[in-house]
């Protein structure tokens, strides 16, 4: 019995840090309401010149290094993201090419939001459980900061820049590695989290750019409520359909939107906070790569040991859900 397991986790943040303080100067807020409301102490934000494929390119370096892999061994390339260079090509056809990927790879983008990482996770290990490909790259980018509204209170406290990249093989080994994954999708909330002009529905005009519609609107309750709905389903059913019990969890990784999410969930699984990695606090919201990036700073810090249970779940716009159990 072969597995899939993840031989190398990377992850890269820009330089720049915006702070709460930073913000309360820029919209009517204050420090104490984004901690109290959402956890985030701050969030890094891409350079100017800085696009989502160089935040990749970065991360998957650093995988590609950690795996003890180079860039002419991918004969596949998944990138999650909302924020792509641009609507055509793909990014991952210009991480292909800033990385070296040779050209016989197959390069595609996937869009499921927050979820995309764990999206992108099932597809590369079905693909690879086929022998279709050996070894895949997948990385969860986004610069946030480029579809965020400056001037909305309710939104721009929460969301930040960076990249998370895992590269995936498959071994003779039974048990280890990917033991579930599961996803889905919800269409009917896809209005409570979009940015509404921009695409073939709304083209870009001076009317949408006016009326400011290529930044992100949220209904932020309405999204809280299905987000801890969805999580703790998709993990409740993950534990279920492998016979596992919360205690069997050594770590939960959750998608970094909201500390108060975070806790709601913790408190409906009865798993303890101390079980949860949790890193909003300096990151903020980065959509599809918080589970990469959130992966590789617990295996740096020693959080995660061999042998260990990881539980990895993730909501997104869409809305869209999803969770892997993973064997370390
Ligand atoms: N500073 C000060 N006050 C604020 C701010 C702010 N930054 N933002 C909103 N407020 C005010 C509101 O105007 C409102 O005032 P009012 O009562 O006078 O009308 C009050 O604070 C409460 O606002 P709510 O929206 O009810 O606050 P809530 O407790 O729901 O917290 C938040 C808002 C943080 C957005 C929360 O709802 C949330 O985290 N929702 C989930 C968001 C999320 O996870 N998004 C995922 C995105 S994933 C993706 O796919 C990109």
């Amino acid at each position: 019995m072969a597995s899939v397991i993840i031989a190398g986790v990377g992850s890269y943040a820009p330089e720049r840090i915006l702070t709460n303080e930073e913000l309360s100067k820029m919209v009517d807020t204050t420090d104490e309401w984004i901690r109290t409301r959402s956890g985030i102490g701050e969030r890094h934000i891409a350079a100017g010149n800085e696009a989502c494929s160089d935040m990749a390119v970065r991360a998957a370096t650093a995988a590609l290094a950690d795996a003890k892999m180079n860039a002419s061994d991918i004969d596949l390339l998944i990138i999650a993201t909302c924020t792509p260079d641009m609507p055509l090509p793909s990014t991952a056809c210009i991480v292909q090419h800033k990385l070296g990927i040779p050209a016989h790879a197959t390069c595609f983008d996937i869009s499921a939001a927050c979820s995309g990482f764990l999206y992108a996770l099932e597809i590369a290990y079905g693909q690879l459980l086929t022998n279709r490909y050996k070894r895949a790259l997948i990385i969860g980018a986004e610069k946030l900061s480029s579809v965020v509204d400056w001037s909305d209170r309710a939104t721009c406290v929460l969301f930040g820049d960076a990249a998370g990249a895992a590269v995936l093989i498959k071994v003779d080994q039974p048990g280890i590695g990917i033991i579930g994954s599961d996803l889905g999708a919800d269409g009917e909330f896809a209005d409570k989290l979009m940015i509404p002009a921009g695409g073939s529905s709304c083209p870009a005009s001076a009317q949408t750019v006016e009326g400011r519609q290529h930044f992100i609107r949220m209904n932020g309750r309405e999204v809280f409520k299905s987000a801890v709905r969805v999580m703790e389903t998709v993990s409740r059913e993950m534990m279920e359909q492998h016979q596992l019990t919360p205690d069997q969890i050594s770590l939960v990784i959750p998608h970094q939107a909201n500390i108060r999410i975070i806790e709601a969930l913790s408190a409906n699984l009865k798993m303890p906070m101390d079980k949860f990695y949790v890193n909003l606090d300096r990151y903020g919201n980065t959509s599809s790569a918080t589970i990469p990036l959130a992966l590789d700073e617990a295996r740096r810090s020693g959080r995660i040991k061999p042998g260990d249970l990881t539980l990895l779940v993730a909501f997104g716009a869409g809305l869209t859900y999803g969770a892997a159990l993973i064997r370390w």
